[in-house]
């Protein structure tokens, strides 16, 4: 079978980390590049990446024009949260035919966001006989498919509880800047009110597809406020510092209600300074499970390892907008990639 090949639909920070071990990895090629940030526009892919050398692969603007020169297998698309803002994104890679695996949060369980959105993209998928997946580290692992796959050792679940705890000092500035540290409550307030500051983008999503996997109707979900996290102590990271009484990040909650009490509860939390970061799962049930991850797993490393380990479980899947509840077992892919590509695809190919 040929190598794999790949365009990246958006090279911005996660784009490019996934691009650099797709670089590493055996079985797979870049032959295209979409991201519309004037700065990258035009040059060779290994410039922009940082390496010393070209790749012979020149960003584009121009997704119709990327996707009918090479005829990828697969597109890695990492351009936005949002279903609204990634909808004719990803409407343009299905109609070249184009298999998508695709960090947007929203995506991840769209039929909360947009039900109408996600039952088009799935009817389009299936004409066009291609699969898109929504995934990452969170929302696509931590807090709904790790948790989802744990309940798989119990008789009974009465409630499940998922923690995502993270020291922000660890983290990348952007990431940093998103959570709100350094800010005053106010400043912080502010741009929460402006949409600059979101929260975490995919509670609502985590909740659905676990509720969807134990076939759980929720009589609502509740998402609450963002809430700033003040500092009790000066903290710091290398390029943030945070003064006593200022803002060193985010702490959100999320609840599914099923039959009038909390069944779901989904708590994340990042701010810089944070004591034992950790990713815990608690599931009331028969048996009673408690897991912990500690400390909590890196986000772009995690998020890295989903999007490319997903490959070839999405190119393996049916047509169809897929969520990874529908996919077979998350795994590494330490060999070439192209061992894990089904004989029927691997004929088809
Ligand atoms: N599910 C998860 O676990 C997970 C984990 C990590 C990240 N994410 C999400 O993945 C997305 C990408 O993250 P990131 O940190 O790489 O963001 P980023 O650094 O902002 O990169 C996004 C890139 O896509 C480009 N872009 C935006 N709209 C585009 C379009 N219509 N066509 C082509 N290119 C476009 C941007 O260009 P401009 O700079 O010009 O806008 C930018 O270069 C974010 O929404 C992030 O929240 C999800």
């Amino acid at each position: 079978m040929d190598e794999i090949k790949v365009v990246l639909y958006g090279v911005g920070e996660v784009g490019s980390r996934i691009a650099r071990h797709l670089l590493e990895k055996e079985g797979i090629e870049i032959v295209g590049a979409i991201d519309m940030a004037k700065d990258k526009v035009g040059k060779d892919l290994g410039e922009v990446l940082g390496l010393s050398k070209h790749l012979g692969v020149q960003v584009s603007d121009n997704p119709d024009m990327v996707f009918s020169k090479v005829k990828p297998d697969i597109a890695v698309h990492a351009t936005g949260s949002f279903l609204k803002q990634v909808y004719p994104q990803i409407e343009t890679c299905i109609k070249h035919g184009v298999t998508v695996v695709s960090t947007c949060e929203e995506l991840s369980y769209p039929y909360v966001s947009d039900s109408q959105a996600a039952q088009k993209l799935d009817r389009l998928a299936k004409k066009h006989k291609v699969t898109v997946l929504g995934t990452g580290i969170n929302p696509g692992f931590l807090m709904d498919t790790l948790a989802i796959t744990l309940t798989g050792l119990c008789q009974k679940v009465e409630k499940i509880s998922v923690t995502r705890s993270m020291n922000a000092a660890t983290r990348r500035v952007p990431f940093q800047k998103k959570i709100g540290a350094g800010l005053t409550v106010d400043e912080f307030k502010e741009k929460i009110e402006k949409g600059h500051i979101t929260g975490h983008v995919g509670l609502a999503q985590s909740i659905s597809m676990i509720a969807a996997a134990l076939a759980w109707k929720l009589d609502k979900i509740i998402i609450d406020k963002v809430q700033p996290v003040i500092a009790a102590k000066p903290a710091s990271s290398e390029a943030v510092k945070v003064e006593k009484g200022k803002v060193a990040g985010l702490k959100q909650v999320a609840r599914g209600i099923k039959s009038g009490r909390e069944a779901i509860t989904l708590e994340f939390q990042a701010y810089i300074g944070a004591e034992g970061e950790y990713d815990s799962i608690d599931i009331e049930g028969v048996p009673p499970i408690h897991e912990k991850i500690s400390p909590c797993v890196h986000g772009d490393h995690g998020t890295v390892a989903v999007i490319v380990n997903s490959i070839p479980k999405v190119i393996n899947a049916p047509p169809g907008l897929v969520t990874m509840k529908d996919l077979p077992i998350p795994s590494a892919t330490p060999e070439d990639i192209r061992n894990y590509i089904s004989e029927r695809n691997k004929a088809m190919g």
